[in-house]
């Protein structure tokens, strides 16, 4: 899918609507390396700047209201400014935001996360998913012997060195620009949804991990096929590879208990972050005791040689715990995930009907409370529906949804119908109604005869 040339009266439009986030977007290009702080928020022409937010909306710097589908990269299950989170919040912000010591909070919160998640036995917290991946990789290196990172093409693990190979299309391109070759040989990427791949690769004996984001690529981008994991899990159980699943995304929002849970697949080990530490930075790895029981301290001969290092300035934070354990509390009992997905299941149907009733080119898709959306190539399996899984488009199209092609197009006209998708699809929370969802079907609609219009649909 190619990058879209954006230079039509829709650009027009947006660029008088939101001057005020160009000539901030500007500013940052003066200090900030290329004037953004996540990939993620690369937007052409710029980006919106907000200003606040509540419940399932924000507001940008002018005061413009947005129903709001990022939800904080997916961490705000709750929505923005959930009342317990924010109060638990205030009350540890009066008691200190740093003791560089233990606390309390962090053994409840950790009780949580076993409480909930199937194969958490024992935790570790990290500031990040990222560092939680890195964690756990070294984690499954140690308690293996073995040095080999096995991942599935497309599945997204952060950024650090060790998971950016194969994660973006073209898949087979091995070529990661900062990234010394030696790491890269670390490391294998096969194809998902291809058990013999799997069993090939890992039968050469030197995989530690098989990393797996379990609803497929990216939130469910690429799904997986059915039964797909159970296969996964069986081969790296014969092969003695640790699997991990990543549910940085998908923990407590696929279930209370992640996809994990919903899914019916027990990992050896986990990784978490986003709603574990309810909208603040933090993350976790949990997994099997035996395995976890590296990262401790022991007297036993020897041991200081396979005792896993573990510093972090920011793990446990008490902030981030008293916002953790206010969010995992409020989100145990299902209510909260049957909400958001019956919310989203409503969304993507909507979504194809539009599309059908315009005939255009694309689908919205996804599982749980989350969609993924793609404009101007044919699914075969298109319905006036919801879809789980798109078909008759190769994946590495389907992961390039979110920012190639008609993406761009697609957020600007969303955004000026008061609406802002996250790479191109979004995430629900429990401060969405039914009625948000229907001015966004609505939205939709006037946003695809925008695009008509300016002459991207025909
Ligand atoms: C599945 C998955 N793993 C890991 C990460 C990295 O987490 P963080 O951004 O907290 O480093 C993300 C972030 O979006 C993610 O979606």
């Amino acid at each position: 899918m190619a990058d879209t040339i954006i230079t039509t009266d829709l650009v027009a439009e947006f660029t008088e609507r939101f001057a005020s986030s160009k000539a901030i977007h500007e500013r940052a290009h003066g200090a900030i390396a290329g004037g953004i702080a996540h990939d993620g928020r690369y937007q052409k022409p710029f980006p919106i700047y907000v200003d606040r937010a509540d419940g399932a909306y924000k507001w940008d710097i002018d005061g413009r209201q947005l129903i709001d589908y990022a939800v904080g990269h997916g961490s705000l299950i709750l929505g923005h400014g959930d009342p317990d989170v924010r109060a638990a919040v205030h009350a540890q912000l009066d008691r200190g935001t740093h003791y560089g010591a233990g606390h309390e909070m962090e053994i409840t919160w950790a009780e949580k996360i076993v409480e909930l998640v199937p194969s958490a036995e024992r935790v570790r917290f990290t500031a990040s998913g990222t560092e939680a991946n890195l964690l756990a990789m070294r984690v499954a290196r140690t308690a293996t012997g073995r040095s080999t990172i096995l991942k599935l093409e497309g599945h997204f693990h952060g950024w650090s060195d060790y998971v950016a190979k194969g994660e973006k299309p073209p898949f087979e391109d091995a070529g990661v620009p900062g990234i010394p070759e030696d790491v890269l040989r670390t490391v294998a990427v096969v194809p998902a949804n291809d058990p013999a791949m799997l069993e090939e690769r890992l039968s050469q004996d030197d995989v530690a991990v098989v990393l797996v984001e379990p609803s497929g690529a990216s939130w469910g981008m690429i799904p997986l096929a059915d039964g797909y994991l159970e296969q996964v899990r069986e081969i790296t159980a014969r092969h003695g590879a640790i699997l991990l699943f990543d549910e940085v995304i998908t923990g407590f929002r696929w279930s209370p208990g992640g996809a994990q849970q919903r899914l019916g697949i027990t990992p050896d080990m986990t990784t978490l972050a986003k709603i574990v530490a309810g909208g603040l930075p933090g993350g976790a790895v949990t997994g099997r005791a035996d395995l976890m029981d590296y990262l401790a301290f022991k007297d036993e001969p020897g041991w200081g040689k396979k005792k896993i290092s573990h510093p972090g300035t920011y793990n446990a934070n008490p902030l981030s715990a008293a916002a953790g354990i206010a969010c995992l509390t409020k989100c145990a009992d299902g209510t909260v995930q049957r909400h958001c997905d019956e919310l989203a299941a409503t969304l993507r149907a909507g979504l194809n009907g539009v599309l059908e009733r315009h005939a255009v080119d694309g689908a919205a898709w996804g599982e749980s409370s989350a969609f993924h959306l793609i404009l101007g190539e044919r699914v075969s399996n298109r319905i006036d529906g919801d879809l789980r899984r798109p078909e008759g488009v190769a994946g590495e199209t389907l992961k390039s949804s979110g920012k190639a092609g008609l993406a761009m197009p697609i957020a600007m006209a969303m955004e000026l119908e008061g609406v802002d998708l996250f790479a191109g699809g979004g995430m629900l929370s429990a401060a969405h109604t039914p009625a948000d969802v229907a001015f966004t079907i609505e939205a939709f609609d006037r946003a695809i005869s925008r695009l008509r219009q300016s002459g991207y649909l025909v």
